[in-house]
């Protein structure tokens, strides 16, 4: 869904909290290309259908940029929301090489748990778009980033780890 649906979908449950990331403009300018292309959003709901945590990325052809990982407060915080939320991302980036700044260290020691490693600045893709290049180059010199990760594949797609296990018995 999109990022303003996010946000009306916790406000009419009472919920404040979740700024999209043109309020939130953490790194950049609140006009860069990571706060304003489009997010694709993946919202998570309790069994009483509370919304309690999101995640999203904004693709940009054959690369992503990760739009922000929010967990509700209190019912949604430090339950475990944090690895199922990823693994919707992770699942649904396929096999862009998604770029993230972080502020939260918990996140990124997480996120790195998973397979996401540094950022590269001396050596970004070369058909990475150039104003991709400037703000990835620009979030990392912010004295609130806390780290800057990426990862490119994915390796937990169902279908890809049974295609490998029959490829190799075979
Ligand atoms: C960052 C945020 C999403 C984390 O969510 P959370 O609800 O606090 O964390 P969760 O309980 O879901 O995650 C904890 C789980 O993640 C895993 N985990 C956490 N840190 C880990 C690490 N360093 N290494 C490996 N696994 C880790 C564990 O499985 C852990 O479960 P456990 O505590 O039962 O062992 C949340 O604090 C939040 O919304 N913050 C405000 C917005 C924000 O800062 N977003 C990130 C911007 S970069």
């Amino acid at each position: 869904m999109p990022e303003h649906q996010v946000v009306e979908t916790f406000r009419e449950d009472g919920y404040t909290q979740f700024e999209k990331r043109s309020d939130r403009g953490t790194f950049l300018p609140y006009d860069s290309l990571w706060y304003t292309e489009p997010a694709r959003m993946f919202m998570a709901f309790n069994p009483e259908n509370k919304p309690i945590g999101v995640i999203g990325f904004a693709p940009l052809g054959k690369f992503a940029m990760g739009a922000g990982i929010h967990t509700r407060r209190p019912e949604g915080r430090g339950v475990g929301l944090m690895p199922i939320l990823v693994e919707k991302l992770l699942q649904e980036k396929g096999n862009a090489k998604l770029f993230i700044n972080f502020a939260s260290r918990k996140a990124a020691d997480y996120y790195r748990s998973v397979g996401f490693n540094d950022v590269d600045l001396e050596n970004l893709p070369e058909d990475l778009p150039e104003q991709m290049k400037r703000e990835l180059i620009q979030a990392s010199q912010h004295p609130k980033l806390v780290e800057q990760l990426q990862k490119t594949m994915m390796y937990n797609v169902p279908q890809w780890v049974d295609t490998l296990k029959k490829g190799m018995s075979e």
